[in-house]
């Protein structure tokens, strides 16, 4: 076992023992190899660096209280990482080689799990790389896909606690028609300006409106967005969300627990009608929100200073599943070790 400091690491990069790459060339991937290099080596040309011909995942692999390892839902990101490719006009990798190169990465890579009582999970990031070189503005026949993985904290400071997020208009994430609805780079690299004015002004997140009207809910930063008002599990729909695993999860831990779920436009101004608010997804797991500003009307919204009762209920039935300590009904979990 590694002799990290599991209980204050938080989310970033921490060197571990191998990553997992294969080739894309002539139509057909390579055999995945395993090196313990960090470094991949890049012509100036190669076209992900120009025109952001890539994407990538996140999952967690979680060392359970019974000693096992357990990815989660790995199936679902081979399958996003698939639905990204194809929108990118990049080579798909299949679902096995994916979910192959996952497993290997924390298998070789099990003293990086952290221990069961830490809180903290070994993260893993799959990315896949348009690695033509070219200069012409075109799909890329050619392509890297490599998995890495590192050992995660929370992604909010405080874990759990409840966080403040703003509503700001300066920037859109994504457009109807565009990618949001992928894991492509360039859907973060449009997300920064706004996520730097709303860390300067202290606040965690910033709630993204849709590109059209600027009157709907769309994600919570690097996260989905759900609301909870009578007895109902409410999420933003619409063409330009990512399609969270971690929100798939909790709509039928919802409809698990008798509550009723809703996939449906959020308007700003219902945000007033929820009893709970939370941004969930792999990194951000459960953040309940605490309050949201919106900076253009001055309208504050306060959900309080406690997690909600049916926030944390969810929170502990995913973690339970994660952390193996509830039955895995739903098939989610695929043991390591
Ligand atoms: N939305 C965005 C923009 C994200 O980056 C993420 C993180 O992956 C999510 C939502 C949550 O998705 P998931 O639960 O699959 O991690
Ligand atoms: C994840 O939750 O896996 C994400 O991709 C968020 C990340 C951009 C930090």
């Amino acid at each position: 076992m590694s002799t990290l400091d599991w209980n204050n690491i938080g989310f970033g990069y921490i060197k571990t023992n191998v990553n997992a790459r294969a080739y894309f060339a002539d139509g057909k991937w390579s055999e995945l190899e395993f090196t313990d290099d960090e470094y991949i080596k890049m012509h100036i040309s190669t076209t992900c660096l120009h025109y952001g011909l890539q994407c990538f995942e996140g999952l967690k692999a979680f060392r359970g209280e019974d000693g096992r390892v357990r990815l989660f839902r790995v199936d679902e990101n081979a399958k996003r990482m698939q639905a990204s490719a194809r929108k990118l006009c990049l080579p798909v990798p299949s679902v096995e080689m994916f979910v192959k190169a996952c497993r290997e990465v924390v298998e070789r890579n099990m003293e990086f799990v952290p221990p069961y009582e830490s809180g903290a999970s070994l993260y893993l990031r799959p990315l896949l790389l348009g690695s033509q070189i070219d200069l012409g503005v075109k799909a890329s026949p050619e392509a890297l896909f490599l998995v890495f993985c590192s050992p995660v904290g929370p992604y909010f400071k405080g874990g759990m606690a409840p966080i403040k997020v703003i509503i700001d208009r300066v920037q859109d994430r994504a457009a109807p028609r565009g990618t949001g609805d992928i894991k492509a780079g360039g859907n973060y690299a449009s997300s920064i300006l706004s996520g730097e004015k709303a860390h300067t002004l202290g606040y965690s997140n910033v709630m993204y409106l849709d590109a059209v009207e600027h009157k709907y809910i769309e994600e919570c930063g690097a996260a989905n967005f759900f609301g909870i008002k009578d007895g109902t599990y409410v999420t933003p729909k619409s063409p330009s969300i990512l399609p969270s695993v971690t929100n798939k999860s909790l709509r039928q831990l919802a409809q698990d627990m008798g509550l009723k779920v809703e996939e449906r436009p959020v308007a700003v101004d219902e945000l007033s009608s929820f009893s709970e608010a939370g941004a969930c997804g792999t990194a951000a797991v459960i953040s309940p929100i605490g309050s949201i500003l919106d900076i253009d009307t001055n309208e504050f919204i306060s959900y309080g200073d406690e997690v909600g009762p049916v926030s944390l209920e969810l929170y502990n039935r995913l973690r339970d599943i994660q952390y193996g300590r509830a039955e895995d009904v739903h098939g989610w979990t695929t043991i390591i070790e």
